[in-house]
Order: C-alpha cells, then structure tokens, then sequence
C-alpha cells in the first residue's frame, strides 16, 4: 500500500498537460468512483490498525494532490483558450515593451555631426551605387592607378562601370558639380571594400567625409578644424600630430593621430605602446578635382577629411571584434546607450 501511495503520488507530481480530454482521462484513472484511489480507500479496510493512522494522513494527502492538480490545469488549460479567443484577462499584468537602444555606429556618427554641426558644417548624402568617375576618375584615380587596387570593390556593371562605392569622398565631387562654394559640409555613409572578413576588417563599413571650400582656405583652417574635433570628441587634454600621406585627390595629404585616449599618451595595447592612434585621413583639396567639377580653383582652395565610423567607435568603446556591429546580438547592442 505504502509503494503504491508513493509511486502514485510521483505520477500525479509530474502529470502535466494542456489538454482538456487527457485530463480528464487522468481525473478518472485517479479520482473517479471506480479510480485507482477509491480503490486504495477500499483496500483501506485491511490496513493493521497500528498503521491505519500513518496510512490513512497519506491517502488523504494523496486524495488532495490530485484534486488539486486537476483544479490547476483545468484553470490553465481554461485561460489558454480564453486567450485564443480574444478574451483577455484584464487583471494580469502587462507585458512591458522591450525599449531598443541605438547602435553604437549611431550613436558615434552623431555624435560626429553635432561636433562639426557646431562649427557650420551641414550634413549631405549621396548614392552608394556610384560610377567610375564619382568614385575614382573625377578624384584623380586614373584607370590603372595602384590606389584603385587598395579600394578593390563589388561591380554592379562593367564598361562603363557601376560599382558600390569604396569611400564618402566620391560625395565631394557630387557636392562641387551641384553647388557653389563655399562648401562646408560633412558626408557620412556606408561604403563597401572587397576585402576578406576579419576582427579588423569587413567589406561593409561606414565614413564621414568633409569638405571645405572658399576663398582662401589654407592649411591653417584645416589643423585648426581637425585640431577642434579632437578636443570635442575625444576631450580637452588631447594632442593631434599630422604625419604626411598620399591620396590622389588631395596636395599635400596627411593622416592624423591623436594621443591615445585610453593611456593618455603613456603606451598601452591600444595604441600599440605608440602613445598615437590614428584617426583620418586629410589633406588640401587639389586643384584638378574642384576644376573636374567646374569650380575654377584660382578663385577657390579647399581642405577635405575623412574618417573610419567603426575604427573610432572601436577605440572609444574598446571593441576588439568589427564582426560584432553587423551580427545584431542585443546583448552587445544594448551596452552603449547613454555611453557618450
Ligand atoms: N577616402 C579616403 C579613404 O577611404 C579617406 C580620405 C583621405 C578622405 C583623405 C579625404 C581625405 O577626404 O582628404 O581611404
């Protein structure tokens, strides 16, 4: 008898079900007259009767397990189908939307805008489907120029081609054909390199480029506004050093490091022990790209810069993997709110 109340007792423990007919099959295998405990009530009678207090607690607990199971997936069993047809349960608590949060590419690009927005820089846009000469032939790069095997790209057609633009600046040339100095504006956007993907590389990543053209825009003007940014983004302390480059569409070129934001200056994995990062390339606009686009750059001299979105937003943030700002895993989007 005792075996018997206990294995019952597990069975009913672990009976669960949502529908209504095997509940019932299981309310008359346990509970109904001719049930397996009416018939332990029976057997009853023949309990010794030094056991029949011990037994008989037992039974009726068992009795109550099961009556009250029965009553508990009858009412879960009701309130699902209630739900189904539309009746919902006023009283329950609500469910609370799930608040997104914006991504950290976001959050650094407009952070970005509002830096140069301050000094008079206006925000404009152009395609990511671009031709060759928007993105290459107008900025300098001759069709077998090496520079165009660095900025491999997707090919929508060929001859004449129709490509996915590899960077922002290819904006400046949409900028100086439909609109006359002075320029003051910055370009951000999505470009594309045909590049393997890697922690520190993808084939998708995001720019903002900007240009500024007028009468006698001087490399002065460019430091000076690149200098500002530096203290705007990355705070007062930091120092900018301008190390010569080469890009086909400015004269003279040059790539900017700021002191390491995370050591101060002093050496860490970040920057390489250098105490410098990297941060843009810049350099004076040159002269045959404001007259491809029919400004006459007698009259007109220019700067132009442009900056890597996820390569900021790694070093500010520590990220270590580019893969993670595509991949849409909530748990790592959701660290960055309120982060600047
Ligand atoms: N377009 C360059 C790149 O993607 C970045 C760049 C360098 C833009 C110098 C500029 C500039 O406007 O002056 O590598």
């Amino acid at each position: 008898m005792r075996s018997l109340i206990s294995q019952y007792l597990s069975e009913i423990d672990r009976f669960t079900t949502q529908s209504a007919d095997e509940l019932e099959q299981f309310r008359i295998r346990y509970l109904s007259k001719k049930g397996l405990i009416p018939a332990l009530f029976e057997d009853f009678k023949n309990v010794p009767p030094e056991q029949r207090r011990e037994i008989g607690q037992a039974l009726n607990d068992l009795k109550n397990k099961a009556q009250e199971k029965v009553t508990l997936l009858r009412e879960q069993i009701e309130a699902g189908t209630s739900e189904q047809k539309g009746e919902t349960d006023l009283t329950l608590p609500v469910d609370y939307l799930q608040l997104g949060s914006r991504h950290p590419l976001s959050i650094v690009r407009e952070e970005i805008i509002r830096i140069f927005a301050r000094i008079g820089f206006v925000v404009a846009e152009g395609p990511e489907i671009e031709d060759d000469w928007h993105n290459f032939t107008a900025l300098n790069f001759q069709p077998d120029h090496p520079a165009r095997d660095m900025q491999d790209t997707f090919f929508i057609e060929s001859n004449p081609d129709i490509l996915l633009r590899t960077h922002t600046s290819s904006v400046q040339i949409r900028a100086m054909e439909t609109r006359k100095p002075p320029l003051r504006e910055i370009y951000p956007g999505r470009v594309f390199r045909n590049e393997a993907i890697s922690a520190r590389a993808h084939c998708i990543f995001h720019q903002v480029e900007g240009l500024y053209v007028d009468h006698d825009v001087s490399f002065a003007d460019l430091k000076q506004t690149l200098y500002y940014f530096a203290h705007e983004m990355f705070g007062e302390g930091t120092e900018v050093r301008f190390r010569p480059s080469y890009f086909p569409f400015t004269e003279p070129s040059a790539e900017m490091d700021v002191t390491c934001f995370v050591c101060g200056g002093k050496g860490c994995p970040i920057c390489k022990y250098s105490g410098w990062v990297e941060i843009l390339g810049c350099g004076m606009v040159d002269p045959s790209v404001p007259e491809n686009c029919g400004i006459n750059s007698n009259e007109y001299t220019g700067f132009a810069f442009g900056m890597g979105i996820e390569r900021i937003t790694m070093l500010k943030f520590r990220i270590q993997d580019i893969r993670l700002f595509f991949e849409n895993d909530v748990r790592f989007l959701k660290q960055f709110t309120g982060a600047v």
